[in-house]
Formats: C-alpha cells, structure tokens, sequence
C-alpha cells in the first residue's frame, strides 16, 4: 500500500491571493506589457560595481580601529557573528543623522530586511491565544501573511488619506478587551504607506502615541519609504516622537540601497516583562533571531557598513539624485493622469479620481467598477499595462473599486503611454465598447 504524506499547515491556505507570484508569473507571461505591479527600486540607481570597494573600506576602518590584521577581520567575516549585528555603532550615527532617532546600538538589530523583523516581533511578543495585532487595511502583504501562516490573530483598521483611523482604532481594542483579548501591537507604516501612498498626519502621530500609553500597545512602524519625500517637509518619525517607548522601529534598506543586500534595522529600545521580570526587549528579539537566521550576512553588512563610513552616515546626498529621479516619475505620472484622464475632455472618466501621495512608490486610482485578477489579465494581453487590484492588499473585504500603480520601476518615456493606454482600456470598461 502507498504511504500518504501527512497534510502540511494548512494556515498556508488561508493566505488570500498569492500576490507576489500571481504578478510575477503575469509579468513573465506579458514581458513587453509595462508593469505598474512591484514597488522595486530603480535599477538606474544601482551602484553594485562598487560593493567590493565598501567592503574593502569596511574591512580597513575596523582593522585600523580595533589594531587587527586585515586578514583577521575578514576571517571573522567568514564566521558566525554576532546575532544582534556587527554594525550597529554605525547604524546608530545614521539613525541619528537622517532620522533624528537617538538610540543605543545595543538596542538595535541588524535584520535579513523588515520581513525578518516582522517574524522576529511577533514571534516575541504575541500570544496567539489571547493576543491581537492590528493592521493597517490595506497592508502591506509582507506582515498579514507572515502573521496568518503563522497563526496570530489580526484585526484589520482602515487606513486613510491621514493615516489609520484612530476612532476605529480605539473601537476595536474597547471590543477586544470585552472579549477578554488583548491588542498587543498595532503596525502602521506612517510615511507614503504601501499600499496605498497615503502618510499619517502629525496629529495623528501625536495621538497614536497617546493611545499606545492610554491602552498599552506596542507600535510597529515600517519605514520603508520615508526618505522618498517629493512635496512638503519630512515627517518626523513615530519613533523620533517616541518619548514613552512605545515604538519598535523598522527601517528597511531595500529601498535606499539594494533589495539583495537583505538588509534592515530594528529599534527594540523597550524594557518587557518576560515572566514577570523586566528584561531588554532588543535581547529576546535577538533570541528569536537565532532561531530564524542565526545572524544576519556579515559579508552583507560589512559592505553597508563601507556605504555608511564612506558617506558620513547619512546616506541623504546618495540619495539625493535617486529621489528626485521618483520624483519625476511621480510628477509625470499625475500630469499623464490628468491628461488622459481629463474629465473635461472624456466625459467617461468623471468617477475616476486618485490620491497625490508626496512621497513613496504608490499611487491609488478610484474606478467606477469591479477590478479583479481577470482585469489584469486583459488589460496586459490587450492594452500591455499590468497593475494591481488594491483588494489583494485588503484583509477585511474592500478596495474592490481601487487599483495601486508602482512608479518606482518605470522609464520615464514610459510612463505617458502606459497611461494613455490604461486610459482606453478604462474607457472600454466604463462605456463597454
Ligand atoms: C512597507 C514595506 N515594508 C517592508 C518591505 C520589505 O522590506 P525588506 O525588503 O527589507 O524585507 C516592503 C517591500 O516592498 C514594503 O513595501
């Protein structure tokens, strides 16, 4: 008789669409179609020719400070490091110049990018039989499905053109505790949020803060995309307002620098009860790290240590022309909107409208119809565009009405076409004809 494997997790199934793959796959299938699907950084921006050269200047830096020969410094770079991070005085000075986050390094840690720090937060912190972790709706994918697969309990908070809905917010944790459940994080991604594009008011910053202390939560703020500001002034960061610890801070630098180095930082400045006992939150993180990823690439980190002292720690002026390069894209990107889109001109487009984000990759577009996966198929066979319905980011039912457009990956002599071509097939939908 034929042995049957045991069935696997079948939390696995209950992640609703498969985004990541069901884009790829369309953008393989439709590879002359432009793609307004992923949110990946601009390959133009990509310096990789010089990675050894931060290497070598990494390695020199520390074989001079700390009086070692260079081949002792590699050596320790071929080995098992430390799992909290091997950066983390040079991730501190940057942390402090760019973001004015002033934070110890030992309660930073150096992860495999904000998804290993999504695992490691709430592997630590939640209880999956009493706890609950409220998100933003929409979300970025990254955090609600790790969270389902990994059998923790959410609860979705719409977000919107201020950032989440604090009445909402404080509704849902009122009701929970009825329920005898505690809400124990809330995550949020406060700048140019994926994916909708929309940031948080600093107001809103403000009374999050209050409401973290009023009903003991811990906020988790994704900041992915902050130093992608194209109108107003840079919002401070939640955690740069943090005064009563309430903020576990994760910055991603797949955005700023390359999505292969898997590199982020955490700020776990907080002191916990572990059984009862008042202990470094950055510790039991580092715990849970071990079990993940034992530490973070060395070799990795050690080329991004070279970026940072070869830039000072700030890494602003190497941004600077890559920001204003999306900022073009942005520009472009809303003057092609009105253009195409011009109600004045296509009677037919009177019920679309879209947000104008300042800063970040995405952009919302409002449709007068039902976008589904079937949409996407058609619209990139027939009028070679692919963009995303915003329902797969939705965790409670909605963003039926809603596409999100990635401008971070695009040409600029692109982007014109690309919409005048999502214009016709808009109108198609809209006049069916
Ligand atoms: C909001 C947000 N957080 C985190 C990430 C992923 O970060 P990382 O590559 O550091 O894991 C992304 C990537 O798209 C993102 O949009």
């Amino acid at each position: 008789m034929k042995k049957s494997l045991s069935d696997i997790n079948p939390l696995l199934n209950h992640v609703g669409e498969d985004v990541m793959g069901f884009l790829n796959e369309i953008q393989l299938k439709y590879p002359k179609a432009i793609s307004f699907a992923s949110g990946r950084p601009d390959e133009d921006y990509f310096d990789l020719k010089d990675f050894s050269k931060y290497f070598d200047l990494y390695v020199k830096t520390i074989a001079t400070s700390e009086k070692k020969s260079k081949l002792k410094v590699l050596n320790s770079l071929g080995q098992y490091n430390r799992t909290k991070g091997i950066i983390n005085t040079l991730v501190a000075k940057y942390l402090y110049k760019d973001e004015r986050i002033n934070v110890k390094p030992e309660d930073i840690l150096v992860t495999v990018g904000t998804q290993e720090s999504f695992a490691m937060a709430i592997l630590t912190l939640c209880n999956r039989n009493s706890d609950v972790i409220i998100v933003e709706d929409p979300a970025y994918v990254g955090i609600t499905h790790f969270s389902i697969i990994a059998g923790y309990q959410m609860e979705p908070v719409p977000v919107n053109q201020d950032g989440i809905s604090l009445q909402t917010l404080e509704e849902k944790i009122k009701y929970f505790k009825t329920k005898g459940k505690k809400v124990k994080v809330v995550y949020v991604i406060p700048d140019h949020q994926n994916p909708t594009g929309n940031s948080m008011t600093l107001e809103n910053r403000h009374r999050l803060l209050e409401l973290a202390m009023e009903y003991d939560f811990l906020i988790l703020e994704d900041n992915a995309y902050s130093e992608f500001i194209y109108s107003g002034k840079k919002s401070l960061t939640l955690k740069a307002l943090d005064v009563n610890k309430r903020v576990i801070y994760l910055r991603s630098f797949s955005k700023t620098l390359y999505p292969s180095l898997r590199l982020g930082a955490m700020v776990a400045d907080q002191q916990v009860l572990n059984n009862g006992k008042p202990e470094a939150l950055s510790d039991l993180m580092a715990k849970t790290k071990g079990y993940l990823t034992v530490n973070t690439s060395s070799i990795n980190q050690a080329i991004f240590g070279g970026i940072l002292i070869q830039n000072n720690f700030s890494l602003k002026k190497m941004n600077n022309e890559k920001v204003l390069s999306m900022k073009r894209k942005r520009n472009q990107l809303l003057a092609s909107l009105k253009k195409w889109m011009d109600v004045k001109k296509f009677p037919w487009a009177k019920e679309i409208s879209w947000n104008i984000p300042n800063g970040g990759f995405f952009i919302t577009i409002y449709v007068p119809f039902n976008v589904t996966k079937a949409d996407v198929v058609f619209c990139a066979e027939n009028h070679q565009v692919i963009v995303t319905p915003m329902s797969f980011f939705y965790l409670a039912k909605g963003g039926s009405n809603e596409i999100r457009l990635a401008f971070s990956n695009i040409k600029d002599h692109e982007i014109e076409s690309a919409i005048k071509n999502l214009a016709t097939y808009f109108k198609s939908r809209i006049t069916n004809h």
